[in-house]
């Protein structure tokens, strides 16, 4: 019986260290404050887009919510308004899949708005589909929508130097790959339509998240611009809404326990967005709040360079 009780406790413990130390993960200690500067988080109506949104409310920044609805992005805006106590909040429309959206979105902001400090590239879709352009939707979404938006508002994030761009990849792209012959012939990573092809076409999106940011820090070098990607860890958020049933039961038994709420989640892209002297780490991947190392598929020259020329022109950049 004091076996059995110890067993129990020495598991609780366990459970209880688990949760504590591993899913929860580092904090954020920058202590930077944004007043005066401004900061745009793309999918900021939900998940950890919006928790990051808050936080840089609360530190002074003018904040632009990037959303693709108008009634989720309205709600939002009430809440980021309340939670971060700022009125310094301003919702415009971004529909990442559609490449008229972005561009529209870039012109009104840059018309409109003086100044950009901070380009969150958070936004992300787990759906298998085709985006309004005919790009495959996870490509078009998570990578092209984001590669068009930032080469856009570049010459912005240059004059208002010292200036970052962040984009949220995953973990998930370690198990990716960019197949060039499918991106020429369909304008997708991929074209199954099963459970693990789809995980892996998502995965692939995030690996191209990744090398759009090892690319960017090469093109930005000898101005003041620096970018980041980053895992935000599992998180529990929507993501997974557009998952078949059985994937998404079995998520929902156990992200409570294994998986980080949505403010946990926003700490590495809060670390990457205002860590003082991240400069010499420009391009690199970040987890946990602390730069990691990646595989060479992850920061291959040539794929990367490959992968730039062929977003320039499937988002009619060139
Ligand atoms: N959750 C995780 O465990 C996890 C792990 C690794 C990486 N990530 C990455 O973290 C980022 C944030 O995800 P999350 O977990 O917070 O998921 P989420 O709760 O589903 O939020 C995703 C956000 O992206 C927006 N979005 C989707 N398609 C869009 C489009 N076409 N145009 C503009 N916005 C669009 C969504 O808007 P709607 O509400 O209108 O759909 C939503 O605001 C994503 O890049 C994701 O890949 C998440
Ligand atoms: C994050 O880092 C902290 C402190 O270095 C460590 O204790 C924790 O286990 C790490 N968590 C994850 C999920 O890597």
């Amino acid at each position: 019986m004091s076996c059995f009780l110890l067993a129990v406790g020495i598991a609780v413990g366990v459970g209880f260290v688990f949760h504590h130390v591993v899913v929860k993960g580092r904090r954020c200690t920058s202590e930077t404050m944004l007043h005066g500067k401004t900061a745009i988080v793309t999918g900021s109506n939900t998940g950890i887009g919006k928790t990051t949104a808050i936080d840089l409310a609360k530190r002074g920044a003018r904040v632009i919510l990037a959303c693709r609805s108008v009634q989720r992005g309205e709600i939002a805006l009430a809440e980021v308004m309340r939670e971060s106590g700022s009125n310094n909040v301003v919702f415009m429309q971004l529909d990442l899949g559609s490449l008229r959206s972005v561009r529209s979105f870039a012109e009104t902001f840059l018309k409109i708005e003086p100044r950009l400090d901070l380009l969150i590239n958070n936004a992300g879709i787990y759906l298998q589909g085709k985006t309004e352009d005919n790009l495959g939707m996870m490509f078009g979404v998570n990578h092209i929508g984001h590669f068009l938006l930032t080469n856009l508002l570049l010459e912005r994030l240059k004059e208002c130097g010292p200036s970052r761009v962040v984009s949220v990849a995953s973990v998930g792209h370690n198990v990716g790959s960019i197949d060039f012959g499918c991106l020429n012939a369909h304008k997708a990573l991929g074209t199954g339509t099963s459970f693990f092809p789809v995980v892996k076409i998502y995965c692939d999106s995030k690996l191209c998240n990744v090398l759009f940011t090892y690319e960017l820090a090469k093109r930005l070098q000898g101005t003041d611009v620096t970018c980041y990607c980053l895992h935000p860890g599992a998180i529990n958020s929507e993501l997974a809404r557009n998952a078949n049933t059985v994937f998404a039961a079995v998520l929902k038994l156990i992200r409570g326990f294994f998986f980080k709420n949505t403010v946990q989640g926003a700490q590495t892209t809060l670390h990457c967005a205002l860590q003082e002297g991240l400069e010499p780490y420009s391009g690199r991947y970040f987890s946990n709040c602390s730069v990691r190392d990646v595989y060479s598929k992850a920061k291959d020259g040539d794929t990367a360079k490959k992968l730039w020329e062929l977003s320039e022109r499937l988002s009619g950049l060139v």
